[in-house]
C-alpha cells in the first residue's frame, strides 16, 4: 500500500522561499507543499509541527568517516558519523575516500564503499582523493565518475604522504574536467609550512600550540591564488575546501568576479571559533589541532561576508574526529604528528543556526542555502537540498523555541571532546525524517540501521 505522510502546520523554508504549509510525502518522495486541511487519503499519517521550522536536511559535503589519516583512523564509523549527523538534522553526506597504499584508485574507492554499505543511516555519496598520481591513474577517472563519484580532492600539503606537486594537480585538474568530475582542493603550502613547523621543533616548541604558529594565513592565501592559476592553466573548475582566511576570501571574489568557475567553503569551527583556544595550557590545544588552524576575529568576519556576499558558497563540518586520547598518544612530544582534525558533523546545523541566523549574520533562507540547498548543487545531489515536489523527503524540523545543549557526555559522535562543550544554544533540532521516515527525534537516532543508500551525482 502506498504511504502518505503529511507534515502539518510548521514553516517551510527553502533558499529562496519561505512559507507556511503542509507538505505531503508519498513512499519518501515529497509530492506537494500547500494548504491540505481538508485532504482526505486512507491512511493517511498526519504529523503536526506547528510553531517549527521545516528545512530541508542538511548536506555536509566534507567529513572524514572511518578514514586512514596520519597514522591512524578516524574515530567515527559510517554508522556513528551518520546517527550523529542524522541527531543534528544532516541527511546527507559526501565523504573523503582516501586513496590506500598501495591501491588503485578505483580498489581504494571499492574499500571505501565497504565501509559504508549497511552502515550509514542516511544516505551518502564519495569523493575520491588523489594522494598518489602513478602511471594511468588518470585513466580511472571516467570509470570514477560514471559510478557517481563526480568530484575529486587534492591535497597541496603534508609532502610525502597526501601532497600532490603542482604538476600532478594540474594533470588531476585538467583530466578529472575532461571526465565530467570537478577538483576539491586543500589549499596550504605544504612545503613552507614544514619548513617553519621544523624551526619550531629546532626551538623546543613541541606542544600543539604550535600548530597554529607553523600555519599563518599566508600560507594558505598562497595556496589559493596559486592553485586558481593552475585551474586556468587547465580550463577546469576548482572548489576549495576549508577555506579559513580573509585573503582567501579575497582570492576567490576576484575570480568569480572573473567568471572564473571557482567556488570556496567554509567550515562550521572558522565561523565561530576563534585562535586563542590554541592558548589553553597543557595538551588541550590538541583539540583544536585542525587544518587550516582556527583564525581571528578579522577572518572570521572576512568569512561570514564571504558567505554573504556569495563568494563562499558552501559550509560544511570537516568532520574528522580523532579522540584527545589518540592525538595525545601520537603526537604528546611532537606537534607535527598530532591527527589533524575535529569533530563537527552533528552540531553543524545548529551552531549555524545560532550563530548564523540568531546573531543576525545571515537569514534563514541562507542558512538554508549554505547548509543543504548550495552544497547538493555544486556536488550533483539532484534529489537533495529542497523542501519541494520530486525532491526526497529529507527534512529537517527546528524548533526556534528550543534550546541545543553540546557536550561530550551527550554527543552521539563517537568522541572524548567537542569543541563547542557546554554552548547551550537557541533552538533544537525536534525530528529529522530521511526519505520520509522519521528517523531522529530530539536528539536521539530512532530509524532502522543501515538504511543509507549510496547517492550516484551528476557530474558537470
Ligand atoms: O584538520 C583536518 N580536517 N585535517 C585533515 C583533513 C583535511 O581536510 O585536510
Ligand atoms: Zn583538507
Ligand atoms: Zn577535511
Amino acid at each position: 500500500m502506498t504511504a502518505y505522510t503529511l507534515l502539518t502546520g510548521g514553516t517551510v523554508v527553502n533558499s529562496t522561499t519561505t512559507v507556511d504549509a503542509d507538505v505531503l510525502i508519498k513512499d519518501g518522495t515529497i509530492v506537494a507543499v500547500g494548504s491540505f486541511d481538508g485532504i482526505a487519503i486512507d491512511g493517511l499519517d498526519r504529523i503536526d509541527h506547528s510553531g517549527s521550522l521545516l528545512v530541508p536536511g542538511g548536506v555536509d559535503v566534507h567529513t572524514h568517516i572511518d578514514s586512514p589519516m596520519m597514522g591512524t583512523v578516524t574515530a567515527d564509523d559510517f554508522e556513528s558519523a551518520t546517527r550523529a549527523a542524522a541527531c543534528g538534522g544532516t541527511t546527507a553526506v559526501v565523504d573523503f575516500a582516501m586513496q590506500l597504499p598501495g591501491k588503485t584508485l578505483l580498489e581504494s574507492l571499492e574499500a571505501h564503499h565497504a565501509k559504508a554499505q549497511g552502515k550509514a543511516v542516511i544516505d551518502y555519496g564519495f569523493h575520491m582523493c588523489v594522494t598518489d598520481l602513478y602511471d594511468n591513474a588518470v585513466d580511472e577517472f571516467p570509470e570514477i565518475v560514471q559510478s557517481g563519484v563526480s568530484s575529486f580532492k587534492v591535497f597541496m600539503a603534508y609532502r610525502g604522504t597526501l601532497m600532490l606537486h603542482d604538476g600532478a594537480l594540474f594533470d588531476v585538474l585538467r583530466e578529472s574536467s575532461k571526465a565530467g568530475g570537478q577538483v576539491c582542493v586543500h589549499a596550504e603550502n605544504g612545503d613552507v609550512i614544514d619548513r617553519l613547523a621544523a624551526d619550531l621543533i629546532a626551538d623546543g616548541r613541541t606542544g600543539p600550540a604550535s600548530h597554529e604558529i607553523s600555519r599563518p594565513p599566508s600560507t594558505e592565501v598562497e595556496a589559493v591564488r596559486r592553485a586558481i592559476r593552475i585551474a586556468r592553466m587547465a580550463d577546469a573548475p576548482l572548489y576549495f575546501v576549508h577555506l579559513s582566511t580573509e585573503g582567501s576570501v579575497e582570492a576567490v571574489a576576484e575570480a568569480r568576479a572573473n567568471d572564473w568557475a571557482i567556488a570556496g567553503e567554509t567550515c562550521t569551527h572558522y565561523l565561530t571559533l576563534d585562535r586563542a583556544l590554541y592558548d589553553q595550557p597543557g595538551f588541550e590545544a590538541a583539540k583544536v589541532v585542525l587544518t587550516p588552524p582556527l583564525r581571528t576575529q578579522t577572518h572570521r568576519d572576512a568569512l561570514w561576508r564571504g558567505l554573504r556576499a556569495g563568494s563562499l558558497g558552501v559550509v560544511s563540518s570537516d568532520h574528522c574526529p580523532f579522540c584527545l586520547a589518540e592525538k595525545r598518544r601520537l603526537g604528546e612530544h611532537d606537534f607535527r604528528l598530532i591527527p589533524n582534525g575535529g569533530p563537527g558533523v552533528e552540531h553543524r546545523m545548529m551552531v549555524m543556526y545560532s550563530e548564523g541566523v540568531v546573531q543576525n549574520r545571515i537569514s534563514m533562507q541562507k542558512f538554508v542555502d549554505l547548509t543543504s540547498t548550495a552544497p547538493a548543487r555544486q556536488f550533483g545531489l539532484t534529489s537533495k537540498g529542497a523542501i519541494a515536489a520530486g525532491f526526497d523527503a529529507d527534512i529537517t524540523v527546528l524548533d526556534p523555541r528550543g534550546r541545543t545543549t553540546i557536550s561530550a557526555a551527550t554527543q552521539q559522535q563517537r568522541m572524548d571532546y567537542t569543541p563547542y562543550e557546554g554552548w547551550t544554544i537557541p533552538g533544537a533540532v525536534t525530528a529529522v525524517y530521511s526519505r520520509g521516515e522519521l528517523i531522529a527525534k530530539d536528539g536521539q537516532y530512532i530509524g532502522e540501521s543501515g538504511r543509507g543508500r549510496f547517492v550516484t551525482r551528476a557530474g558537470q
